[in-house]
């Protein structure tokens, strides 16, 4: 019935969309744009004024009216559920999962512009939805593809920067160590030197930015080559999109990797903005630091193992399992080794989530591929066990509000499938994926003339004392 309902609202929206029409839910001006306007950055420069009037009558109409009551539990508890930031790309929902601009994941599947019929989305094709909440057209995703291309170049001190590491030093602080030395050329910082006005920083950011996206996947590609392939390092292909060519850079060209590479960038980019990683890069960018300063912050965030590293720790977990009960492990041993993990005092990687409350729609639909191009592959076959047996455990422990399978639980089967085994280095995979969101953003920040981020903290003194005096 859900899903009928899903084919319905879609078919509906498309034909909206065959009408020019610009309203979908949150999506304020989506339509189809004509072939001849190829332009990203005119076409952020069209929409700015107005969405700067847009928050100042926000600001002036409703800049008292409260959003909730913010509780003890929620300042010691990480600020769970408190309402304390504004971004743009993406929001979450609990139960539904992520919207991009107001689209699901499903729909991005459908509206997005595709390099094979019927194929996966075109990171391109997201990056210009998450700039502008427009659904872009073929043409325009092609120009954007160009355009990423020709910023792609990437100097030399950034590789010997890389070089001073050992090899065996972790993938994550190799990369993020490359984006570190892109910063020498921002312009953003440039402009500021030389006293740029407020009115005009987004015009930096925004070079900076698609500077940063372009060369990610570059520096990203040559870690991995630098790790495990002995330094052979692949040159860009210029005639591939964004994420075929981050794919190809890496060394991998079954077309199928090719798709999965486009799916997996279009749906790690972004996660709306209270996750570790794009709260990290818009705080930072908050103190006017510059794109390349703010995404490597992030970076060091998403290196976490209770965020983006659980992307390898669940296969390095499955491995585990697979080595311990052998790959036609039953139910019993697996629910064993499960509470194994658990009794031990580790948590159960790929399963549970700060924000979710249902299974992860980036987990529904890598499992959709997997069944699609890999249902027999032994790996995806105990990851599907893992969704039958995991959920009542951590259920049973009354403790998880989030007891189904993130983002994460999914993706290593998937790579590993291809030949990607090296789980180390699957959160740089995750890296260059979020430079899309938190990049589109993060000029939006600047567009919209958002202020130093800085919160109240206060000691348990006080807390001690405010409670015990408003008892
Ligand atoms: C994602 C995560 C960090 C969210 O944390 P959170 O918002 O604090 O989650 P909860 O409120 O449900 O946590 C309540 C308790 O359940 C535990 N819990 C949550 N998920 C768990 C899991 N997958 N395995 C075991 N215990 C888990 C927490 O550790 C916490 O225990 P504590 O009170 O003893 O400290 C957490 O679910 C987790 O550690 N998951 C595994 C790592 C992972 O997959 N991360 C990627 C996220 S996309």
């Amino acid at each position: 019935m859900g899903f009928l309902r899903g084919i319905t609202a879609l078919s509906k929206l498309r034909s909206r969309l065959g009408q020019q029409t610009t309203q979908l839910g949150s999506v304020r001006w989506l339509q189809i744009q004509s072939a001849s306007d190829l332009d990203l950055r005119s076409q952020l420069k069209d929409q700015i004024p107005e969405q700067q009037e847009r928050l100042k009558k926000i600001k002036s109409d409703s800049g008292k009216f409260q959003l909730g009551n913010i509780t003890v539990d929620m300042v010691i508890g990480g600020m769970r559920g408190m309402t304390g930031l504004l971004w743009e790309t993406s929001l979450l929902d609990p139960d539904e999962g992520i919207r991009f601009r107001g689209l699901s994941i499903p729909e991005c599947q459908k509206l997005l512009p595709a390099a094979i019929p019927g194929g996966e989305p075109l990171p391109e094709g997201l990056l210009w939805l998450l700039l502008t909440g427009k659904v872009p057209s073929k043409e325009q995703v092609d120009a954007l593809s160009k355009e990423l291309q020709s910023r792609s170049a990437v100097p030399d001190h950034v590789y010997k920067a890389i070089d001073a590491f050992p090899v065996t030093a972790h993938p994550m602080t190799q990369f993020a160590t490359g984006v570190m030395a892109l910063q020498v050329e921002s312009e953003f910082q440039k402009a500021y030197d030389q006293g740029i006005p407020k009115s005009k920083f987004w015009e930096p950011t925004y070079e900076d930015s698609m500077n940063l996206i372009a060369r990610v996947p570059v520096v990203a590609a040559y870690v991995y080559r630098r790790v495990y392939k002995d330094g052979r390092v692949i040159s860009t292909d210029k005639s591939l999109d964004y994420g075929a060519n981050f794919s190809h850079m890496l060394g991998f060209d079954d077309p199928k990797m090719l798709e999965l590479m486009r799916l997996y960038v279009t749906i790690h980019s972004d996660h709306e903005g209270g996750n570790v990683s794009a709260h990290t890069g818009h705080l930072v960018a908050s103190a006017l630091s510059d794109p390349y300063l703010s995404f490597a912050a992030a970076l060091n965030g998403l290196a976490g193992p209770l965020h983006g590293l659980a992307n390898q720790e669940v296969l390095l977990w499955i491995k585990s399992v697979v080595k311990e009960c052998g790959e036609n492990i039953t139910t019993e041993q697996l629910k064993e080794y499960v509470w194994k993990t658990l009794n031990s005092g580790k948590v159960v990687p790929g399963f549970g989530h700060g924000v979710l409350r249902k299974t992860d729609p980036r987990y529904t639909c890598q499992r959709e591929f997997a069944l699609k191009h890999l249902p027999d592959d032994p790996l995806f076959q105990l990851v599907s066990k893992l969704y039958e047996v995991v959920p009542p455990i951590l259920t049973d422990l009354g403790k998880v509000k989030n007891p189904w399978p993130n983002v994460d639980a999914h993706s290593g089967a998937l790579l590993n499938h291809f030949g990607l085994t090296e789980a180390r280095y699957y959160t740089v995979l995750f890296g260059v994926s979020r430079s899309l969101g938190i990049c589109s953003q993060l000029i939006w920040d600047r567009a919209l003339g958002l202020p130093l981020e800085r919160p109240k903290s206060v000691t348990m003194d006080w807390l001690e004392s405010h409670c015990k005096k408003s008892a």
